[in-house]
């Protein structure tokens, strides 16, 4: 094997394809699971509609059903469509590895979720139109195929976690793989949560019901906060259990960097959550726009993004199933798939030498394109986690070196934790020494000229140092 197939690589200056695919995905998470979550409330609120003979209910899920319509539905697809290109440009190993373990899983999601387009639709300008019975049995119809659409991608983005034991490297099969140790967990933290977040959204719905009855408010709000308050506490015991099926890796980059960063907005949103569900149901006329509308995009984005981030976060160095690294090395065999590691043909032959991407000009270094090659190396190796930009927000690699300008430091933190594949939540990245040099060359060249001023003390600066010391 002289050339690896490797693709080009894709980079977004400053906040990395990581970001790009993370704002598009908590969009996308909060579309989704609040039409999920919405279709099971419609279920239970129809049901009791039907058995309490209360017909109009069915206002407020027509209305509500319209709202998904033209948000939920059009944002989930454009933005479903979106993290397709999106993973494609950013992580094209990672993509193709999962589309050849779970291409018919996608098949059959597709085949749900057309169900589940129709569904709506028929749901909503159905109503008044067909008998009760029928209607019921079309939206519990809808609500199993939305459910079915979240529990398939659930098993393929915990595979993306890891498999969690060795069965799938050796057999390959798409059950090993989609049967993994934390789908269960995964699907009832979501289950759980799509609850909340429909609950969420109802309560804008409900408070923009001005024209209906103040009966029927009070009724949809004190139906559906119990339903949330019940989802919510799922969620969190499941996420719990969530917790104890992560690999090792994950409980590192959770303890060590997660949490402390964002566990004190989890809790506040967890708080703000319950206190702001129970407010509604003790009063239910005084949820207005004013209040709905803010609530839900605190809960959406200091709820969502952190967990969507967790996810992304934890799964370092790995992007799918713990075999194919973030800068799309393969990390080691999986024989039941015919792919054999990567790193050490790297090590011997040098990665100018095995990507297929690499200018003519570059293959080779020179003291003239030392620098230029150091960031092509950089960009390939590390860009797909750590922005290239000294100060920018995605672990900017000249901060992470705590702007060295010291060539041979940099170095040794590469040809020491990295190459030995020390740090659990990095790859092994083992490179020859020339190419060692230019990636140095290159960052302790980016510190040199840092915007805004001179790089930092001597004393910051010798912490890389001393985690290369510790090997
Ligand atoms: C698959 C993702 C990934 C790749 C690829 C990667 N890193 Fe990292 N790196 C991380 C994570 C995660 C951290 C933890 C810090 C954080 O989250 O802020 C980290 C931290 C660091 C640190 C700080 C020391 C530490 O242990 O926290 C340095 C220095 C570093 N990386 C250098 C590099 C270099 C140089 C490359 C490329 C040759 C590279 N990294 C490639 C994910 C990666």
């Amino acid at each position: 094997m002289d050339i690896l197939g490797m693709y080009p690589t894709f980079y977004m200056p400053w906040i990395g394809s990581a970001w790009v695919m993370g704002i598009i995905g908590v969009i996308h998470v909060v579309a989704s699971h609040t039409s999920v979550g919405a279709a099971f409330l419609f279920a239970l609120l129809e049901t009791k509609a039907y058995r309490e003979n209360k017909p109009e209910l069915m206002d407020f899920i027509q209305r509500y059903g319209k709202f998904l319509l033209v948000f939920s539905y059009i944002v989930g697809s454009v933005t479903g469509v979106g993290i397709w290109y999106a993973i494609t440009i950013a992580s094209p190993r990672g993509t193709a590895g999962l589309i050849h373990s779970f291409v018919w899983v996608w098949a059959a999601e597709w085949v749900y979720f057309t169900v589940e387009v129709i569904g709506v639709y028929a749901l909503v300008y159905l109503i008044g139109k067909i008998d009760r019975l029928t209607h019921l049995k079309v939206t519990w119809a809808f609500a199993l195929a939305s459910w079915a659409t979240m529990l398939l991608i659930v098993g393929i983005i915990s595979f993306m976690m890891w498999p969690g034991n060795d069965a799938w490297y050796q057999t390959g099969s798409t059950n090993d793989a989609f049967y993994n140790i934390n789908f269960f967990a995964h699907l009832g933290v979501r289950t759980g949560s799509m609850l909340v977040m429909a609950t969420v959204v109802g309560l804008i719905v409900t408070a923009g019901m001005k024209d209906k009855s103040e009966a029927l408010r009070r009724s949809v709000v004190r139906t559906l906060t119990p339903i949330g308050l019940i989802g919510g506490a799922f969620s969190a015991i499941m996420f719990f259990y969530y917790l104890q099926t992560l690999p090792y890796n994950a409980r590192v980059m959770l303890d060590a960097h997660l949490l402390p960063q964002y566990a004190a907005g989890m809790i506040a949103v967890v708080a703000v959550t319950v206190a702001y569900l129970v407010f509604a149901w003790w009063r239910p006329l005084w949820v207005t726009t004013w209040i709905a509308v803010p609530l839900f995009l605190f809960i959406a984005i200091v709820g969502v993004w952190p967990e969507e981030r967790m996810r992304e976060s934890m799964r370092k160095p790995y992007v799918a199933g713990q075999y194919i690294y973030g800068n799309q090395v393969i990390a080691r065999d999986v024989p039941g798939k015919g792919i054999k590691g990567e790193v050490d043909i790297i090590a011997e032959k040098g990665l100018l030498k095995v990507h297929p991407f690499i200018p003519d000009r570059l293959r080779t270094i020179t003291p003239g394109n030392q620098l230029e090659v150091g960031r092509l190396l950089a960009k390939i190796s590390c860009a797909n986690c750590h922005a290239l930009e000294a100060g920018a927000p995605l672990r900017s690699l000249p901060d992470k070196f705590h702007g060295a300008t010291d060539k041979d430091l940099i170095a040794a933190f590469i040809n020491g934790p990295l190459k030995h594949g020390a740090v659990p939540y990095m790859p092994r990245i083992d490179l020859p020494a020339e190419e060692v040099q230019a990636i140095a060359a290159f960052l302790a060249d980016a510190n040199a000229h840092r915007e805004g001023g001179t790089a930092q003390s001597p004393s910051t600066a010798a912490v890389p140092v001393a985690a290369a010391n510790k090997e």
